[in-house]
């Protein structure tokens, strides 16, 4: 049985840090974990520009604890009135790493999304030239589409026109959550990847209801059936190139989550890789670890891969009830749950 093993340093390819209070007591997490993060820009007001974005990647990094290395990526939430100019200076100056389309209503702060994909046209246009990353929330928002649906019709009236649209623009499907999702980025060229949450592969919808109503198995999009999560587990294994981890970790206060209106979110930050690790470990497949973690993301974004190394040992890990966020009670994923793998500090 294999006792540890090390891998380059991976990147976490999709992050919420929030801001202010939060983002102090969640930052050091993820910095523990993960050498470099793409930032999502889903604050209250979001990132919508360069320069906001330049400022949140101050705020982030002074809140970084001292002595550890940690590289935010940033990027920039587009709304019905992105300056397209302004998305390339952005890139141009070393400031943003990719732009998020969040459909309008979509999930937490997303009030301010696209309403409409098409008129994105040249901001799309513009990134395509300038090499800027489009990172998807894939899921449609109309109230006539079924919840556990939205991912596969975004795929099929608007994901697949913005590939065909832009043949030349990188563009990452976000947290996929099903079949669909997976054969659209196995099938689509080399510029489309998607990344894989740890929740993703480890619950199905069913984690919802056990017993009663949970909050905490609640994100955006929504865990989907068991033939779901068994194709993610397959995608997220194969050792392609195309699918790469991204946590989706999004801290919410303990009781904004045990509310009559629970935010969606789960956070995974503080033990994120040891729940991907004991995926590959039940899918046989620890070798394609480093691939998933490390390589394929940085490959992608073209990116150098980190140096250094991190070690993760077989032995348990008690994941407590909750976690504390400079004064804000979070409940981690795998709350209460051991673990069999750790990271060697
Ligand atoms: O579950 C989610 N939480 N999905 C998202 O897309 C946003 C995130 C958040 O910001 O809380
Ligand atoms: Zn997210």
């Amino acid at each position: 049985m294999t006792e540890s093993l090390t891998i380059r340093r991976p990147d976490d390819w999709h992050v919420h840090l929030r801001d202010d209070a939060m983002l102090q007591g969640v930052v050091a997490h993820t910095a523990r974990q993960f050498a470099r993060a793409i930032v999502m820009p889903n604050l209250s007001p979001p990132v919508t520009t360069s320069a906001s974005a330049a400022a949140y990647r101050d705020r982030i990094r002074a809140a970084v604890p001292d002595g550890i290395a940690f590289e935010p990526l940033m990027t920039a939430y587009l709304t019905d009135a992105t300056d397209p100019d302004d998305l390339v200076r952005g890139k141009d100056e070393g400031v943003l790493t990719a732009a998020k389309l969040y459909p309008a209503n979509a999930t937490t702060n997303s009030a301010h999304g696209v309403t409409e994909i098409a008129n994105l046209a040249p901001v799309l246009a513009a990134m395509e030239k300038a090499g800027l990353v489009l990172c998807v929330h894939g899921e449609v928002t109309t109230s006539d589409i079924d919840v556990f649906d939205r991912e596969a019709v975004f795929i099929e009236r608007h994901l697949s026109w913005i590939v065909r649209q832009f043949p030349g623009l990188k563009v990452v499907l976000e947290h996929i959550t099903t079949g669909e999702g997976v054969d659209f980025v196995a099938s689509a060229g080399p510029n489309v990847a998607g990344t894989i949450t740890p929740q993703h592969l480890h619950i199905n919808r069913n984690a919802m209801f056990v017993g009663g109503i949970r909050p905490h198995a609640y994100c955006l999009p929504v865990a989907k059936r068991e033939t779901h999560r068994l194709a993610l587990r397959k995608a997220a294994t194969s050792g392609s190139g195309k699918f790469f981890l991204g946590t989706d970790s999004a801290p919410h206060a303990r009781d904004a989550k045990e509310s009559a209106c629970g935010c969606a979110g789960i956070f995974n930050a503080p033990f994120a890789l040891e729940s991907y690790v004991q995926v590959f470990e039940e899918e046989g497949a620890l070798d394609r670890f480093e691939q998933f973690a490390s390589l394929a993301g940085p490959a992608f974004y073209g990116l150098p891969v980190n140096s250094g190394t991190v070690t993760l040992e077989r032995g348990p890990v008690a994941v407590p009830d909750t976690i504390d966020a400079q004064g804000t009670p979070v409940v981690p994923f795998h709350a209460g749950e051991t673990l069999n793998w750790r990271l060697r500090a």
